[in-house]
């Protein structure tokens, strides 16, 4: 059960574990400080960054994680992955957007939709852009990325949208490092 709102704060404010077969989610203590000074709702605190344990994520697998309601795919992509997505020229692209939310206004290269300047992390919601479900992931659809099954629309592997009736690249959530085995959503 939650603290109430009149509680002093426990340590399971503080750190919350997710099981995973490669990682663990923390919430964020920082993001815990100043929404606890606010008191505030469930809600609000669903808002709040966390930080995620990627230090087992090998490459070519993925972790997902649960951020503000939503899944979120952390994949470690291998070089294979990242010479087929930086081999697409943008004129191939449905949407030229990088749909990233780190950089507004890039266009939507392999270099604007990863994390490193080497593409080895990919960091995208788990939600199909289409009507919203979530696409199946590890080299799945016609390009070797995701695919969401309900209306058939196929990602690249930097999430892009190939092909189908999704109209955006998926979304690409705030996140940054904030060291080699830790990475911040929000
Ligand atoms: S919700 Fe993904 S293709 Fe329709």
């Amino acid at each position: 059960m939650p603290d109430t709102d009149d509680a002093p704060p426990s340590r399971r404010d503080f750190l919350y574990f997710a099981t995973a077969s490669t990682g663990a989610v923390v919430v964020g203590a920082a993001g815990w400080g100043l929404m606890n000074q606010m008191n505030p709702s469930a809600d609000v605190r669903a808002e709040a960054s966390i930080l995620v344990d990627i230090a087992g994520i090998a490459p070519g697998t993925q972790l997902t994680v649960q951020w503000q309601g939503k899944p979120v795919f952390i994949r470690r992509r291998t070089p294979a992955e990242i010479e087929a997505a930086r081999a697409v020229a943008l004129d191939q692209l449905i949407d030229r957007s990088a749909e990233n939310a780190n950089k507004p206004d890039a266009t939507a290269t392999d270099e604007n939709r990863t994390l490193d300047t080497a593409g080895e992390w990919l960091v995208m919601v788990g939600v199909c852009t289409h009507l919203g479900c979530v696409p199946i992931g590890d080299k799945a659809g016609d390009f070797g990325g995701w695919f969401c099954p309900c209306h058939g629309s196929h990602y690249d592997t930097a999430g892009r949208i190939r092909k189908g009736p999704a109209p955006r690249n998926l979304d690409i959530p705030r996140a940054e490092f904030t060291d080699t085995a830790t990475l911040r959503l929000g």
